[in-house]
């Protein structure tokens, strides 16, 4: 079997492994990335909507602000608190660093034709991918490529960028990494709809449970609505979701549309410790899982994306392996970081659904410290931005 020689093997394009590759591209740095699935299923897999503050420097710094079109996200959350509106995000700051509104296929199309204008190596329809030879100096790559036939990448570093059930994170041997879960004991139906998104985003919390409307661009929503653990998606036709979501968002008149996706998930948390083993690096959701409510996801894939190609362009370019020895505690302080920005705001939005009057009560105060004190209103902001 032929084998092929890169530096760096990229195992998954999404967007951690496609700002990786493009990354790597600007400064030089030979990479292929391989993706399980066909471009087609890659380009429609609708998730996040929002890049953040620090990801849109992050992508100017590096010359590549184009990818992301001008559609400013307003760094304003509404939330409705039995009805009642209060605004968070209206202070100076707030204003001054906004994120983009950019639903997460459209980056991840974005990334792969400049990707691919650019002479960049993506080969979709790559199947049983394994990685051998991890901690020694040349790590293997195997794969079928799309037309059947069995291939071999030999590489400097392999970045595992394949999401939570990858081959990435099980390819270590047993007891490598640590995995620290935490699961939250509610869940959430969440759908897809061509209905116009909210000036603000919008949440509402009230005795009923939470639900809470999101922009996916400029034409749709993504809607969440806490449900019943064990509830499936049949428990969610589309007349009991339009009918509670009227009811808990407090707008008899919001607008419908047609629904394209219906999920019911736990909210849970998870974080693999190191970010590495060897010659291979984890990034974005091999790594870390953060339930949506922060919306940090896509935005801390972002930041491993930077943090493994500076520090393989600086081993690269001048042998200092420093940021590659950093890379997984560097990653890991932000991701703990933002787990515990998502989980404190979890607790504050569900604690105030609370029946328990004590813990909502508490919940409230809570809140009120954000909503109402220019010191809370400065922690939201910072978190909110990516610049905490
Ligand atoms: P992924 O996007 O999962 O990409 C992994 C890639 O690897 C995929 O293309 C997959 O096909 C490929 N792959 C998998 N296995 C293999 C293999 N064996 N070989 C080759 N390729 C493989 N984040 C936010 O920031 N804001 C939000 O509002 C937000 N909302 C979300 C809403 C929902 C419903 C969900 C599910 C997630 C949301 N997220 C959000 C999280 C965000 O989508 C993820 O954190 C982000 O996709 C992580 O990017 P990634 O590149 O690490 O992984
Ligand atoms: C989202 O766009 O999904 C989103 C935005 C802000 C949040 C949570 C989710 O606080």
């Amino acid at each position: 079997m032929a084998r092929e020689f890169t530096t760096v093997a990229i195992v998954g394009g999404g967007v951690s492994g496609l700002t990786a590759a493009m990354l790597l591209r600007r400064c030089g740095v030979g990479c292929v990335v391989l993706e399980r699935q066909s471009r087609a299923y890659v380009e429609r897999r609708q998730r996040a909507g929002v890049v953040e503050y620090r990801g849109v420097r992050m992508f100017e710094q590096w010359g590549l602000g184009g990818l992301l079109g001008s559609f400013p996200a307003d760094n304003t959350l509404e939330i409705r608190v039995d009805g009642q509106t209060r605004l968070l995000g209206q202070d100076a700051y707030s204003r001054d660093t906004v994120g983009t509104l950019l639903p997460q296929q459209v980056l991840v199309r974005n990334l792969i034709a400049a990707f691919l204008d650019d002479g960049g190596d993506l080969r979709f329809e790559s199947a049983d991918v394994t990685l051998h030879g991890l901690d020694g100096e040349r790590p293997v790559v195997g794969y079928t490529d799309a037309e059947g036939n069995a291939r071999e990448i030999e590489c400097d570093f392999v970045a595992g960028c394949d999401g939570d059930h990858g081959i990435s994170n099980v390819s270590v041997p047993d007891g490598a990494l640590a995995a620290y879960a935490l699961d939250y004991g509610i869940s959430w139906v969440t759908i897809l709809a061509d209905a116009p998104p909210p000036q603000y985003a919008l949440m509402a919390v009230g005795r009923n449970g939470y639900a809470g409307q999101y922009a996916r661009g400029q034409h749709a929503s993504r809607f969440y609505l806490q449900c019943a653990p064990g509830d499936l998606p049949a428990d969610w036709p589309a007349d009991r979701v339009w009918e509670q979501l009227k009811f808990r968002l407090h707008r008899p008149d919001l607008r419908t549309g047609p629904i394209s996706e219906t999920e019911v998930f736990p909210l849970r948390s998870l974080v693999r410790e190191p970010m590495s083993y060897g010659r291979l690096y984890l990034l974005g959701d091999a790594a870390h899982v953060i339930s949506p409510m922060g919306a940090k996801g896509m935005n801390l894939a972002l930041y491993d994306a930077e943090v493994f190609a500076s520090a393989v362009r600086d081993f690269v370019r001048e042998g200092d392996e420093s940021g590659l020895a950093s890379y997984s505690d560097m990653c890991l302080a932000r991701t703990w970081k933002y787990q515990e920005w998502s989980q404190w705001m979890s607790e504050m939005l569900h604690g105030m659904c609370d029946t328990d009057v004590f813990r909502a009560r508490l919940a409230r105060a809570r809140f009120e410290r954000v909503a109402s004190t220019e010191i809370g209103a400065r922690y939201w902001a910072e978190y909110m931005t990516g610049m905490g």
